[in-house]
């Protein structure tokens, strides 16, 4: 792609579609000119040639001129479809993930990012990628609003309590870029950021292998899962097998007992552990207690990469929304390079706060998260 410094005093241009919001900034911002520019010469030239020249003077009057009101039509018209055609380019690109992404959760939380990788490694306010991979990040929050925003990669998502948003790139240079919170998220926002470290695909395996990996997300969900919340005893198969069968279910059409018809993504899985009444499958009774409040959003984020893993989803690894099946290539390909650690399952605090000796002691949740 270009060079990043033909602008001065801007970030660079580390991702594939830097270039592509740049040049439709700088579109907008020549055309905002020449229309300024051309605004204020009128003026100073109409005032000029129509002063008055003497007193009460009338105007001839004027009905109408086709080819006028054509020209100043068709030309702010050409340039509102030129930008609208540009944006929806950009858009498209930055909201519709290819099929092969790895994929790394983020949960936010006042106020500090804490990433968690496929193979276990977790950061808190640093994000490792490898250059040239399409990595794509699932987000959600513990408490209030934040906004992942990556100046040099020119793309930013929010990040919202009680939803998964999902945001992609492809960074293509190595180098060290920031990272900051552009939602205002209260007293410390201004410092809740960090860093983005794009390295070499081998500088990155180094450092995933120089990493204490803990649980995958993956072994952490099937802990809760088949332990520490027994969604095994009536999930699992077998003659007690009173909810839903999990296995296959992500991404398909999922039929509910109202007749409607849901397609079992992340936010459905979700949902399900948090509000099971709410969309109670075909043929099932409503017999689920609610886990709310009993489980972290990072505990979910994990029983939803287990429950992607029964359907074939390599947890780490997930194809660019529930429409697109994984490709075999794909998973392969990528368990290659970021599997290549075997994960420590002897290391069980995968909910805590990881290895960050600076990390706060949990908090109690915020009320008004309660009252949702
Ligand atoms: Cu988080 Cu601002």
């Amino acid at each position: 792609m270009q060079e990043n410094s033909w602008v001065p005093l801007f970030p660079e241009q580390a991702s594939t579609f830097a270039w592509q919001v740049d040049i439709l900034y700088f579109y907008m911002l020549a055309v905002s000119t020449v229309v300024g520019i051309g605004i204020v010469v009128a003026i100073i030239f109409f005032f000029v040639k129509y002063r008055e020249k003497e007193k009460y003077a009338t105007g001839a009057e004027i009905h109408g001129s086709i080819g006028l009101e054509t020209t100043w039509s068709i030309i702010p018209f050409i340039f509102a479809m030129t930008v609208f055609v540009g944006g929806a380019y950009v858009f498209y690109n930055q909201t519709r993930p290819p099929a092969d992404t790895t994929e790394i959760y983020v949960v936010g939380k006042q106020w500090m990012w804490k990433f968690q990788h496929g193979s276990g490694q977790r950061e808190i306010n640093e994000l490792h990628v490898p250059v040239g991979r399409n990595i794509k990040l699932t987000m959600t929050t513990e408490d209030v609003l934040h906004d992942v925003y990556i100046p040099a990669f020119r793309t930013k998502m929010d990040v919202i309590p009680g939803r998964y948003t999902t945001l992609w790139f492809n960074a293509i240079k190595p180098g060290k870029y920031h990272l900051y919170c552009a939602e205002y998220c209260g007293l410390n926002h201004s410092g809740m950021g960090g860093w983005v470290y794009v390295m070499e695909q081998r500088d990155f395996d180094n450092w995933l292998s120089g990493n204490v990996s803990g649980q995958t997300p993956v072994q952490a969900g099937q802990d809760l899962f088949q332990n520490k919340l027994g969604c095994a005893t009536c999930h699992q198969g077998g003659q007690n097998q009173r909810g839903a069968k999990l296995e296959g279910i992500y991404g398909t059409d999922v039929k509910l007992t109202n007749g409607q018809t849901v397609k079992a993504d992340d936010e459905y899985i979700r949902n399900s552990i948090l509000n099971p009444g709410g969309q109670i499958v075909e043929g099932y009774q409503p017999i689920m207690p609610t886990f709310k409040g009993q489980v972290t959003e990072e505990q979910l984020v994990s029983l939803v990469a287990y429950i992607k893993s029964l359907s074939g989803n390599a947890g780490n690894q997930t194809s660019a929304g529930s429409t697109t099946p994984t490709s075999e290539s794909t998973m392969t390909n990528n368990a290659n390079t970021t599997g290549t650690i075997p994960p420590r399952a002897d290391r069980g605090d995968s909910n805590s706060q990881g290895s960050n000796p600076n990390a706060p002691p949990n908090r109690s949740e915020p009320t008004n998260r309660q009252e949702r």
